[in-house]
């Protein structure tokens, strides 16, 4: 029998996990670090909480499964998109890594539209500039910290940084580079147009490979840190949603899914490139090789929840705890004794600025209809429909580019919630399946890494091999219809505010 590895280096924590060839989980392990948030907008992480989170995770998964080493055939990486790793020509890293939902860069993407022209970002990274985006990042620390950029001599993105500590090459792969707007989607590889128009050297940029791709083997250095055998393969692997998608089988025209981590996401698969004229949801290069998927991003989704659990409920922290409860569970049973509505309460989730629909870095949220009648639960209640209302604004956006789905899966952490993927089904007015297995992006990862070593032969056959679907959650056309009562008002309400979240802005 021989074993794939498949690590994801999240927001929150890196998840390792270790699967047979069935794509049978032997063992996991998630180790957890901070997000620093040093200004209202800022959003970093130190790359070595990165490594360290990985070299756990990788003794943990060998110990706990038993196996024998020499029997792991492949590695496959995948991880949070976008984020900006500096390293300097000795492969030290310069600064932290300014992340996906870092808002600070409002500015630069001002100069990327001057320096480029909007219809060219479109025709060649089919997005305008966006704050999340990595070219962004790029120059910001070129106009604030010169000295940094000084240094620099190569630019990698989270899961990048962990393939170069593994196995000393410098590389990324498709999906994951169409999230730095330097990469030409259509032709899946950097685009020097766009390089030379932003003034950024091509050769700090590793090789681009198709997720499936071996990228590289395990060195001297990455199996002392590790433990796992010099020579072991290491794939291009995937940006988490490109990940996910894999995972819960998402690799055919039709099929589709929503995921609600840290990011929420809605992600369709398609063999025809289609691009949103207003860059309103992304497309970009899928991990199948030669197609693409389209995504609507909700900044924050999970997050919106863990914000709300962090800040205002430590009773139900404390009575999970006596209970030996999960929390979220505890949560979740508190929600679901609210009305549909939450009595007339709706939240707008944008504590982190908003991509879909509204590309917008000074939005904020808003819980908007408060009344002395609301409990704790309520504004729970309220968070998860907040979420979910952003999330079907994503999904509305893909039949206007010709995107068909046909099926939707739920992964994620919200996705493990029945109460969040009833939600998901009444919103969105469809049926909602779940996988039997909720690794997401370490089981895509790992099956990437199943094709890369030879062991099956194509990431649709992996996943037909290996994916299977666990229950459906259909629709319940009551409450899809009251739900959208709500949805109008939710729809409706950011226009409203959105000048007076740019004046907030500017205080
Ligand atoms: C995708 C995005 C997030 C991050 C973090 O564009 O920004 O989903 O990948 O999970």
């Amino acid at each position: 029998m021989k074993y794939l590895i498949g690590i994801d280096v999240g927001t929150s924590g890196t998840k390792t996990a270790l699967f047979d060839e069935n794509g049978e989980k032997m063992a996991s392990h998630t180790a957890e670090y901070p997000l620093y948030q040093p200004k209202n907008g800022y959003a970093e992480q130190n790359p070595f909480d990165w490594w360290q989170a990985t070299c756990e995770g990788l003794q943990k998964v060998v110990e706990k499964s038993g196996i024998d080493k020499n029997d792991i055939a492949g590695i496959g990486l995948s991880g949070q998109m976008h984020g900006l790793v500096m390293l300097d020509e000795n492969g030290e890293v310069l600064r932290k890594s300014i992340i996906w939902c870092d808002q600070r860069t409002a500015k630069e993407c001002e100069e990327i539209t001057e320096r480029c022209g909007l219809d060219t970002l479109m025709r060649i990274t089919a997005s305008p500039a966006l704050t999340g985006f990595t070219a962004s990042k790029i120059l910001w620390v070129r106009n604030n910290e010169p000295d940094i950029y000084a240094k620099c001599k190569h630019i990698l993105l989270p899961k990048d940084y962990i393939r170069y500590m593994l196995t000393g090459e410098f590389a990324t792969d498709v999906s994951d580079a169409s999230g730095m707007q330097l990469l030409d989607i259509a032709k899946r590889n950097w685009s020097q147009e766009i390089l030379d128009l932003l003034d950024i050297p091509a050769e700090w940029l590793g090789k681009v490979y198709e997720s499936c791709e071996v990228s590289g083997t395990i060195n001297e250095n990455g199996s002392k840190a590790t433990g796992i055998p010099v020579g072991v393969p290491v794939v291009g692997g995937a940006g988490d949603n490109a990940a996910a998608a894999v995972g819960c089988g998402v690799v055919r025209d039709g099929r589709a899914f929503t995921t609600i981590g840290t990011s929420g996401v809605v992600f369709a698969h398609t063999s025809e490139m289609s691009v949103d004229p207003q860059g309103r949801c992304h497309t970009f290069c899928t991990a199948v090789p030669g197609a693409w998927h389209v995504m609507g991003v909700t900044q924050a989704a999970g997050l919106s929840l863990k914000w709300y659990k962090d800040n205002f409920c430590d009773t139900e922290l404390a009575e999970a705890e006596a209970a030996g409860k999960n929390v979220y569970a505890l949560l979740d049973e508190k929600a679901a004794e609210i009305p549909i509505g939450c009595d007339r309460l709706i939240y707008m989730p944008y504590l982190m600025g908003e991509r879909t629909p509204h590309l917008d870095p000074n939005a904020r949220g808003i819980f908007f209809g408060l009344s002395a009648m609301h409990t704790r639960a309520h504004l729970l209640r309220a968070v998860m429909e907040g979420v979910t209302f952003s999330l079907k604004d994503c999904l509305s956006l893909f039949g206007g580019l010709g995107v068909k789905v046909d099926s939707m899966m739920a992964c994620g952490g919200g996705g493990s919630s029945a109460l969040w993927r009833q939600m998901l089904a009444d919103i969105f007015g469809c049926t909602v399946k779940q996988c039997v297995s909720n690794e997401g992006g370490a089981l895509g990862a790992a099956i990437l890494a199943g094709v890369g070593a030879g062991l099956y032969p194509s990431v649709e056959e992996a996943c037909d091999k290996i994916i299977s679907v666990k229950g459906e959650q259909p629709a319940d056309a009551a409450n899809t219809s009251r739900y959208a009562q709500f949805y109008e008002i939710y729809s409706n309400l950011y226009d409203t505010v959105k000048p007076f979240c740019a004046k907030l802005a500017l205080l």
